[in-house]
């Protein structure tokens, strides 16, 4: 069933259309911290990424592009502050950002992939790393399994966007902000590629007020807990591992 919900997008009104089951217009509700990228350069990129027959190579760069343009979105907010410029013709006052220092921290391992193109944005950001399973060797797929963490010794003193392709259940999304946040950042967002109403749901039940930016908001789960229609594995296809 076709339902039409309204969200905030900087400011704007917009409307986003997707196919929800009856029942589950509970777990999305327009809000000032969801962020659906609706520019027409992610969502022609979205769609290339879902078709199956995109391989490896050219799904790495896809999702380097999308977080690149993503990333744009989510730091659109960054203060700025007033400088003098000197050009060849003239002293400009110009806008430089104010010193706010970032960090990126991908869940591994999808979340890699979505460096490249977030870096090549913010060059100087520095990255953390959390690895997290879920449901290896029988455990429940709904629990997360820390194996890794490492995070930038000044993370206190940063903003921090934690990136993984796809929210799913939301259980490694809300484990990722729980380290950041217990870490001391000074803010907290998450960015994917692809959202579930569920994980969406997890993140703000948790974590109201972690900002939301993802590409595109798909149907829900399947009973493995893969995002339909999604991308499949973000992992192997990165990858090239299956
Ligand atoms: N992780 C994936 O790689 N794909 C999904 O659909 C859900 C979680």
């Amino acid at each position: 069933k076709l339902r039409i919900f309204p969200y905030e997008n900087h400011g704007r009104t917009n409307k986003i259309k997707i196919h929800l089951p009856i029942g589950r217009k509970e777990y999305v509700m327009a809000n000032e911290k969801l962020h659906i990228c609706d520019h027409p350069l992610v969502q022609h990129k979205v769609s290339l990424l879902r078709d199956k027959n995109t391989g490896a190579k050219e799904f790495r760069e896809l999702v380097s592009e999308i977080s690149m343009l993503m990333c744009y979105e989510a730091t659109r907010d960054l203060p700025l502050k007033k400088v003098q410029i000197q050009t060849p013709i003239a002293i400009a006052e110009s806008n430089v950002i104010s010193g706010r220092k970032l960090a990126f921290v991908p869940i591994l391992r999808a979340g890699l992939g979505m460096i490249e193109g977030a870096t090549a944005l913010v060059p100087a950001a520095k990255i953390g790393h959390i690895g997290i399973f879920r449901g290896k060797g029988g455990s429940d797929k709904t629990v997360a399994n820390e194996y890794y963490c490492k995070l930038p010794f000044d993370i206190d003193e940063r903003d921090v966007i934690i990136t993984d392709i796809m929210l799913a259940t939301g259980t490694s999304a809300v484990h990722a902000i729980q380290k950041v946040k217990e870490a001391g950042a000074r803010s907290i967002k998450f960015m994917c590629i692809i959202a579930a109403p569920e994980g969406i749901a997890a993140i703000q039940k948790a974590f109201p007020d972690v900002e939301i930016y993802c590409g595109a908001l798909d149907d829900g789960l399947n009973e493995d807990l893969y995002i339909t229609p999604g991308v499949g594995d973000a992992g192997d296809r990165l990858f090239g591992t299956k």
